[in-house]
């Protein structure tokens, strides 16, 4: 006769409930926001159900409804309406992105968490995350002034963390010591530790309206090389990572369950645009429960290792924990 029984913990729901031991809050959640410049209406995203492109003035309410919920951070990310080969519209303090983070600001003062997205792609004519030399090729270095000037831009506008997600060798040094030349010492930075060059962000690129011709794998890790996730996000935190960012997530639980072993530093986790959007269609579809499959999701990426998540069902998923 067997004497371990694990069965007699799972025998009811109130059981189950009393060993649970991973739970999300509402404070787990970064909600990142899409805004364009010029919108008169806030519009849908081909891909990206329930999440919208706002107006400069929509995303307001948006901020207040995250704060009602408990939701205590929030990740902006800005659709210019003109590009250039420099991204040139990302380093003025009058862009879109300033813009939004300022008004943010403005909007909620300490009461959340403003994280700007610090990536030139949103802003250059040819959709890469930097600047080209003469060959058509990111030029890494000559990025690294943009990324100074943009950060700069962005701590002068109000945000509380910077989210490089560029992926330049030598980026979150480069901003560092910007920040604190420039007098920003106490803006944080959000380093994009590991993230992979992933089939799973083409949602993403409509909701930036993406000119991104090809792909990122120059600058973006290789999915196929393991070992790579915590190379980067170590050279982030001897560079002065805050934060290090895991992404995608779902796809990637064995990297962020390292990477939270070998830091000490918070650890944050993106689901991305096509993480999400695969769950949206397999549940219209009928295949799985919509809530139930997004609890186990946001369960499993904090299981391994989150302290913090970043999702497009932040504000959704905490407005349920509150009722
Ligand atoms: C770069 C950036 C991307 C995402 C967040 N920041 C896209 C990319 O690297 O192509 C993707 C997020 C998502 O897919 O939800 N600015």
């Amino acid at each position: 006769m067997t004497t371990r029984r694990p069965r007699r913990l799972r025998r009811t729901e109130s059981l189950r409930q009393l060993v649970a031991n991973v739970h999300i809050h509402p404070s787990d959640l970064m909600l990142p926001i899409f805004v364009k410049e010029g919108l008169t209406e806030p519009q849908e995203i081909t891909g990206l159900p329930g999440v919208l492109q706002h107006t400069e003035e929509s995303f307001l309410s948006v901020l207040d409804a995250a704060r009602d919920a408990g939701i205590v951070s929030v990740m902006f990310f800005a659709v210019p309406l003109d590009r250039d080969e420099t991204g040139s519209q990302a380093c003025r303090s009058d862009g879109i992105l300033s813009r939004v983070i300022r008004r943010a600001r403005g909007h909620v003062g300490d009461q959340m968490v403003v994280v700007a997205d610090l990536c030139l792609d949103e802003f250059t004519s040819h959709g890469h995350c930097g600047v080209l030399d003469d060959r058509g090729e990111v030029d890494n270095d000559a990025t690294l002034t943009h990324y100074v000037s943009m950060a700069t831009v962005l701590a002068q506008a109000g945000a509380d963390l910077l989210g490089t997600s560029g992926m330049m060798d030598g980026q979150v040094g480069a901003v560092r010591t910007g920040l604190d030349q420039a007098g920003f010492s106490s803006v944080g930075i959000l380093a994009y530790g590991a993230k992979y060059a992933s089939n799973f962000y083409g949602p993403f690129r409509n909701a930036v309206d993406s000119q991104l011709v090809g792909d990122r794998k120059t600058y973006q890790q290789d999915f196929r090389r393991s070992g790579e996730g915590i190379d980067e996000v170590l050279l982030d935190c001897e560079q002065g990572a805050d934060i290090v960012m895991v992404k995608p997530a779902l796809l990637y639980l064995d990297v962020l369950s390292q990477v939270s072993q070998r830091t000490t530093i918070p650890v944050a986790a993106y689901i991305i645009s096509g993480e999400y959007s695969m769950v949206e269609v397999a549940a219209a579809a009928g295949v799985v429960d919509r809530e139930s499959t997004i609890l186990e999701i946001l369960t499993a990426v904090k299981r391994a290792g989150a302290d913090i998540i970043c999702t497009y069902w932040a504000l959704e998923f905490a407005e349920k924990l509150g009722k």
